[in-house]
């Protein structure tokens, strides 16, 4: 067993092994033995908890829900079905499924209370902005769910109003902000089909969806779902661990999640993409700029904290995103300036030192604009696909009885005990 000398203190350490063989020092006992603490300022070295749900090997770019490889399940699986595996833990059997899906659509109408909700937001608010408030305040219409959260019941219904409803708040809030009348949800139509319908539907003239859309759609979020403790999923992790619910756990992921280094790099490469088309400056010009960090500049959707080789959801993207534009017959500049990028980058020893490679946001925003959605929606679809990745980790620990609140320590670094002077002797 390792152990760590400190001072006059010695203190043994076990080693923690996954089930991937993945490897921890449990360093839990290091302050009430010795009273040093460790310090891992953003926690790029710390395992901030033991989770079965997601698996990334980020030197080699892979990435398992549950233990599926997800280019297996980008394939071959809807969302419904990765939503029910990621959450519960297996596949859903066929009577499994149609409870769910059947859960899912009886919670997908909004209370017509949210109405007034969305006509307090000006014109251009922030569809994120909304849909992190909405989610919260989904939860004061559902009182009945937390009067006793430990029901499975409960949770069960919870958690499908969140992935039901938050694709009918998407799409309403993407409606309001266009002066449109907001589209109900059409119950026979599948998950990511009667999305596209709110969204894209008028009162007398119903959208018609190509499969090729509709199969792209349904692949960008299996690909969103999960993504073990990055920065919104520890956010939720951490306000569940205080015994928040699951709507404000959740409405306060969809926060996090819109930072551009996090999800909102969706939009800002798209935004980075048009910066170039619009000839502001050149592929090289750009990099030039990245490599000297001019102003902060980055090359967005490029670099991962995890991983260190090629994200596979980037691959499967790029793949899509070509399949898409192929068929459709469309010769697509954006995608063109990326590859252009990518080609740039992937052979420059700045990004080849670091490790840098594209990740999941490199191409996914080429796919939404061809499916339709406008910039300003592109987080929002990644806080959809995002969802029951969110309600799985917030079930990981409401389940577990030994669960302690989340609360890191610091390393003070501000003035030492001072008097206070007051404000005429100043
Ligand atoms: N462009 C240029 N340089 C980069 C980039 C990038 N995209 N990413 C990292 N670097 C550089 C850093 O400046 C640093 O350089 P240095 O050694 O000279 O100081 C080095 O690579 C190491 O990077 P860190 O900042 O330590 O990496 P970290 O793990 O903290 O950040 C992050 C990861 C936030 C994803 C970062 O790579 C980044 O900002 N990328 C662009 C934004 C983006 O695409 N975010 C989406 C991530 S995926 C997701 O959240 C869904």
């Amino acid at each position: 067993m390792p152990r760590i000398d400190l001072d006059d203190q010695s203190l043994e350490c076990p080693i923690v092994i996954g089930t991937e063989n993945e490897k921890a020092i449990d360093i839990s006992q290091l302050r009430s033995k010795t009273g040093y603490i460790t310090l891992d300022d953003s926690f790029g070295n710390t395992g901030s908890c033991k989770s079965a749900i997601t698996y990334i090997d980020g030197d080699k770019g892979v990435l398992r829900y549950r233990g599926y490889a997800i280019e297996d399940l980008a394939e071959n699986s809807s969302f419904i079905e990765t939503a029910y595996l990621i959450i519960y833990g297996h596949l859903p059997s066929p009577s499994e499924y149609k409870l769910f899906s059947g859960l899912l659509t009886s919670q997908e109408i909004l209370h017509e209370g949210f109405r007034h909700h969305f006509e307090g937001f000006p014109n251009n608010a922030h569809p994120m902005a909304m849909l992190s408030a909405m989610i919260n305040a989904m939860g004061c219409y559902q009182s009945d769910l937390y009067d006793d959260i430990d029901g499975v019941s409960h949770f069960d219904k919870s958690a499908a109003q969140l992935i039901s409803q938050v694709r009918t708040i998407a799409a309403a809030a993407y409606k309001m902000s266009i002066g449109q009348p907001m589209i109900y949800p059409y119950p026979n139509k599948r998950y990511a089909e009667n999305f596209l319908h709110m969204m894209f539907s008028l009162p007398n003239n119903p959208y018609e969806v190509d499969p090729d859309i509709l199969h792209a759609l349904t692949m960008f979020l299996i690909l969103h779902v999960d993504h073990e403790q990055n920065c919104s999923t520890s956010t939720v992790r951490l306000v569940a661990s205080s015994g928040a619910n699951l709507h404000a756990s959740c409405s306060a992921g969809v926060c996090a999640l819109w930072g551009r280094l996090h999800g909102g790099a969706n939009q800002a490469v798209v935004e980075m993409f048009n910066k170039i088309r619009n000839a502001d400056y050149s592929v090289k010009e750009f990099i030039e700029k990245v490599k000297k960090k001019e102003h902060g500049a980055k090359l967005m959707g490029f670099g991962h904290r995890v991983y260190k080789n090629y994200d596979p959801r980037a691959q499967i993207l790029q793949k899509a995103a070509h399949k898409l534009l192929d068929k459709a017959g469309k010769n697509d500049e954006l995608l063109e300036i990326a590859q252009e990028l990518a080609e740039c980058a992937l052979h420059d020893d700045y990004f080849i030192e670091r490790k840098l490679y594209p990740n999941v946001d490199f191409y996914s925003g080429i796919i939404l604009q061809a499916i339709g959605i406008p910039l300003n929606m592109f987080t929002v679809m990644f806080a959809i696909g995002r969802m029951p990745g969110w309600i799985a980790h917030w079930k990981e620990i409401s389940d577990n009885p030994k669960q302690r609140i989340y609360r890191p320590r610091q390393i003070y670094t501000g003035e030492t005990l001072r008097k206070y002077v007051p404000m005429d002797e100043r």
